[in-house]
């Protein structure tokens, strides 16, 4: 046997989008909800989307799989899935292709779930008209595995709860089976958009468990929405905060509580309790979010910067990168602010 190690091949991207913009269509305007935004996942990775309401996190992922109207949106860019780039494909192939490879689950488990129908049998769906669909599949062999995947999304008395509707099931149980009929259809990437605010914190916590369980056992690759940096931060790989469309910094979640350097990345983290662990109390960001229809020049956050100088009004400053897998879209860095203050 050769001595010599083999070189390490990385696995290939399961998702690449690459400089994906949406613009609304509004009496005859064409505003911009997500301007450039890039990512790359690979097998079994985790990604985290953060930033406050109206950043443009759920339209950047709706647009990602090719589900927005093209009557109401116009998207540019490229959004390819195990390699082929959904937004080249007709309305029809995408329909077909999109659930084979990515999965969506929504905040409010209850609207994805269908409130006639035993969560049981719309598990076993999945198997028998589904992505999940196998040669030889039955109705027993479907029911059979839908009572599997229940209990393996921690499901307690799946048996009795198999037979259940949902709203015979707590919040947190809905959210689980909405994650069964997901996992179901075999996906290699799931989506999740903010899959735990409508739920208490202890639940919040025992479903992105879950969601991380799945991923180490099944090797696929999860993008995860939330305004919450610390969950973000604790469960993903890598964190991209948007704010106005825009990614204004990307990098590893390890690295988010002493790295961050974007006024706004720190801003958040100041805004969640205690994510550093020194005990300081939450300070609120003061100001809105910036209205697409009418970005402010120069720098989007801009406005409401603590650190805003007089090129961050007028120039517009671009995605860099700063260290290995950490870019900033800032002319003044916080770190560079803090050594400034330091040589004082
Ligand atoms: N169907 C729609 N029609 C018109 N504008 C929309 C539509 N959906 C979203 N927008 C606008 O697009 C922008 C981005 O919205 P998006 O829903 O992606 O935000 P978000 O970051 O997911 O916020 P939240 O945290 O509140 O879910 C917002 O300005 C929003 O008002
Ligand atoms: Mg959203």
């Amino acid at each position: 046997m050769s001595d010599q190690s083999q070189p390490i091949v990385k696995p290939q991207p399961i998702v690449e989008v690459e400089d994906l913009w949406v613009w609304l269509r509004k009496r005859g305007r064409e505003i911009p909800l997500v301007r450039g935004l890039s990512y790359t996942l690979r097998p079994a990775e985790a990604l985290s989307i953060v930033g406050e309401s109206g950043a443009g996190k759920s339209i950047g992922v709706r647009a990602a799989l090719g589900l927005l109207d093209p009557r109401l949106f116009r998207v540019t860019g490229s959004s390819k899935l195990v390699g082929t780039d959904v937004l080249a494909l007709t309305a029809k192939e995408r329909a077909r292709y999109v659930p084979s490879v990515a999965a969506l689950v929504f905040q409010d488990p209850g609207r994805s779930l269908n409130p006639t129908m035993r969560v049981g049998d719309q598990i076993a769906e999945a198997f028998l008209k589904g992505s999940g669909y196998e040669p030889g599949m039955t109705r027993a062999k479907a029911e059979a595995r839908a009572l599997q995947l229940m209990k393996d999304v921690r499901i307690a008395a799946a048996e009795e709860r198999f037979k259940a509707y949902p709203n015979q099931l707590s919040g947190g149980m809905k959210q689980r089976v909405v994650i069964a009929i997901a996992v179901a259809c075999k996906p290699q990437v799931l989506f999740c958009d903010e899959p735990t605010s409508s739920l208490d914190v202890t639940t919040q916590a025992a479903i992105m468990d879950l969601i991380g369980e799945l991923r180490d056992q099944t090797g696929i690759a999860t993008v995860t929405i939330t305004h919450d940096l610390a969950l973000a931060a604790s469960r993903a790989r890598k964190v991209i905060v948007m704010y106005g469309g825009q990614v204004v910094e990307a990098l590893p979640a390890r690295l988010v509580a002493t790295e961050s350097a974007m006024p706004y990345t720190t801003a958040l983290i100041e805004a969640v309790p205690d994510i550093d662990g020194n005990g300081t109390p939450p300070t609120p960001i003061e100001g809105m979010p910036p209205d697409p229809a009418n970005l402010p020049s120069g720098c989007s956050f801009h406005p409401r910067c603590r650190f805003a100088q007089d090129d961050c009004l007028t120039n517009t400053p671009e995605l860099r990168v700063v260290a290995p897998a950490h870019e900033l879209r800032c002319f003044h860095p916080v770190k560079d602010l803090e050594l400034q203050e330091a040589s004082r």
